[in-house]
């Protein structure tokens, strides 16, 4: 069993909102971080919630909306949230240079490395993408193949995510099923996602914001509980035995890198 798994503070789980207020504010996001991380945010770490959103639309984007309803269920927590609409910023397509296997820094100079950075720094994030020939959208997937030398060192390694998507009608549960894949992949566990149908609708209905601002609210209370789906644990676990063998044949180029993994007992010597 992880680290993370078997430091469930009981008193967090099933608790009133106003309870859950509380805990949020004494919590310390300490389980999660290196000790690099807390060396640079101090002990008064306030939990962090991402939503990462990748509709090319902007603000009149349905999928954004969700995002940001989700992060305002987990902000009635007391959680503090960002969200960042990558389908405004730059982040083009994985060139499979290898790179980043070497040294862990992507060589393209765009907006990429930034956004992850952020998410590292997150103790939960919300991920967004509309259903595009039911897939993610190609500035999601972008974002993803990007992200392998990341999965490979499992940067978001404890962490808990939440996967939510807009669609006309068709593809929704395979976009969450992608998008909690690749959380998972990561590291991270997922709570249950959410697909919304929109038809012709402009705006998200009332039922979809208050099923959102719910999803938020799991967000946070799985990020206190540590409560994780046993299934992903074994399939992250399993995942993090193969990735060890490269964090460990990369141990003279990326030494942090591997005393990290040591640190967070992924790695015995
Ligand atoms: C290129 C493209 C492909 C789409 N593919 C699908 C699809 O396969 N199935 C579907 O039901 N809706 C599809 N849609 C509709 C969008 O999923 C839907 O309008 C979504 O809510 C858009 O999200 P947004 O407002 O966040 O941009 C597609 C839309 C576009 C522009």
């Amino acid at each position: 069993m992880n680290e993370w798994i078997s430091r469930i503070p009981d008193a967090a789980i099933g608790l009133s909102s106003e309870k859950l207020l509380q805990t949020v504010a004494g919590y310390r996001g300490v389980v999660e971080l290196n000790p690099s991380d807390l060396a640079e945010q101090g002990s008064e770490r306030r939990m962090k919630i991402l939503g990462i959103s990748a509709s090319p639309r902007g603000n009149r984007s349905r999928t954004l909306a969700l995002v940001r309803e989700v992060l305002a269920g987990a902000g009635t927590c007391g959680s503090g949230t960002e969200c960042i609409d990558i389908g405004s910023l730059r982040i083009e397509c994985c060139d499979a240079c290898d790179a980043c296997n070497e040294t862990g820094i992507c060589h393209k100079e765009d907006d990429f490395m930034e956004v992850l950075e952020q998410a590292r720094r997150s103790d939960g994030i919300v991920l967004g993408s509309p259903v595009y020939i039911d897939n993610v959208t190609a500035q999601m997937k972008a974002f993803m193949d990007r992200s392998a030398d990341a999965i490979h060192y499992q940067v978001l390694g404890g962490k808990f995510g939440c996967s939510v998507c807009t669609t006309f009608e068709s593809g929704g549960e395979e976009v969450i099923r992608n998008l909690d894949r690749y959380l998972n992949y990561l590291g991270a566990f997922t709570i249950t996602g959410l697909a919304i149908s929109m038809g012709d609708r402009a705006a998200l209905p009332e039922t979809a914001l208050v099923m959102a601002r719910e999803r938020g609210r799991s967000l946070v209370e799985a990020i206190l509980t540590k409560r994780c789906d046993p299934d992903q644990e074994t399939w992250i676990s399993s995942n993090r035995e193969f990735f060890s063998t490269i964090v460990r044949a990369n141990r003279g180029t990326r030494p942090d890198g591997y005393a990290d993994w040591v640190n967070r007992g992924w790695i015995r010597e």
